[in-house]
């Protein structure tokens, strides 16, 4: 069976996830796609540091050059995180040929764009759906089963500390800083989690959100932000007296055919399906014209969901490299866009 050789930037959290189910579902996904898939190097940032996973016939390198320059491999994984770094690599991945999928919604909320241009320039996949509520097969969810429908809103859970933490701070009466740490030891915080409590994760996820289900390219400029750090435990508390949790929210939506993006904390009734979504899952409800409100709930992040989508990519850009096609990038997922943004 002919060898796919597969890279890999970062090997943390959703790294390890992702060489753990690649060789765990081996001949599953040689099945599927017809290919033996091999992780053959990866790229971390420290070679002394101690892992918990078996890397046996894998080259570990602290040198991108030693992917860029190998012909061998054809798909390169980028979770590593950062923007400026990780943007660097994948345009120079990009350049020499190879097909990219990345968990780095920083990177795709702010230059998405510009990297599926080059990927197309290149005749390279660049996928991403790990990107936005990780377990949750959110993104080709919209570009397939919302293809023939107009989307009017899509709002929800997306970010999985935040709604950790709520979670603690309300069951277990947890004080903030403390279920802040156990998310962190979780691996569901961003290594900098200001991003999370401050909300700019969750927006960096409904710019991605928005542009797929409505086809508009809006930037944080565009969103009204707030996070969680404001709340606290007497917060949580008088909001359960009168019957509500507290929840981060992400909603886009149409106004007036234009479109609305914010993210903040929302008194959430607990009689609704979304105040009953704990710890770090996330919920995503998509609003057709056609088919009313539908509902995508799973874990919002953490090592092997997140590694799942990050696989459900792989597997497809294998699809693509056996039909010898690529497609299905960054701008072609979406639909044209019809609505404008509200002017300022
Ligand atoms: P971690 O901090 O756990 O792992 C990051 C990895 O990248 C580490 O192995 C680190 O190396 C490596 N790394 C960092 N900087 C560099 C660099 N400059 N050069 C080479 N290697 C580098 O992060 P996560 O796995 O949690 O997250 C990775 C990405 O996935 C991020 O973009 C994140 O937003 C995204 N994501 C994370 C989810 C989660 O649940 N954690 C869910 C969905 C998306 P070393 O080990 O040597 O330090
Ligand atoms: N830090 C992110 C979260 C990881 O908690 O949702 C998943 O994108």
């Amino acid at each position: 069976m002919q060898v796919v050789n597969v890279g890999v930037l970062g090997l943390g959290t959703v790294g390890s996830g992702v060489v753990r189910l690649l060789k765990d579902h081996a001949s599953k996904i040689s099945n599927i796609t017809g290919r033996k898939l091999v992780v053959k190097t990866i790229v971390v940032h420290n070679l002394d540091k101690k892992r918990d996973i078996d890397l046996t016939g894998i080259k570990v390198t602290n040198d991108i050059e030693e992917i860029i320059n190998d012909e061998e491999i054809n798909i390169v994984v980028e979770v590593m995180g950062t923007v400026a770094t990780a943007k660097r690599y994948i345009e120079l991945l990009l350049s020499a040929g190879k097909h990219i999928i990345t968990a780095n919604k920083d990177l795709i909320a702010t230059y998405g764009s510009e990297l599926a241009e080059l990927a197309d320039k290149n005749n390279c996949d660049l996928f991403y759906e790990a990107s936005v509520a990780g377990g949750i097969p959110i993104l080709r969810t919209i570009v397939n089963s919302f293809a023939a429908d107009r989307i009017i809103e899509v709002k929800g859970i997306v970010n999985g500390t935040t709604n950790y933490i709520l979670t603690k701070m309300s069951q277990n009466n947890m004080p903030f800083s403390e279920a802040l740490k156990s998310a962190q030891e979780l691996g569901f915080a961003e290594p900098n989690p200001t991003n999370d409590i401050e909300g700019i994760d969750a927006a960096y996820k409904m710019i991605i959100l928005t542009q797929f289900a409505f086809g508009i390219n809006v930037t944080l400029d565009d969103i009204e932000v707030e996070g969680i750090n404001g709340i606290d435990l007497a917060d949580i508390k008088e909001a359960k007296n009168l019957g509500y949790n507290i929840k981060l929210l992400g909603i886009a939506k149409l106004v007036n055919d234009r479109i609305s993006v914010n993210v903040g904390p929302v008194l959430v009734p607990e009689t609704q399906p979304l105040s009953a979504v704990q710890n770090e899952n996330n919920a995503v409800l998509v609003t057709g014209a056609a088919v009313g409100e539908t509902m995508f709930y799973g874990p919002g992040a953490g090592e092997l969901p997140t590694a799942n989508s990050v696989l459900s990519d792989i597997i497809a850009v294998t699809k693509d490299i056996v039909l010898e096609t690529a497609g299905n990038r960054f701008n072609d997922f979406s639909r044209e866009g019809k609505q404008a943004l509200p002017e300022e």
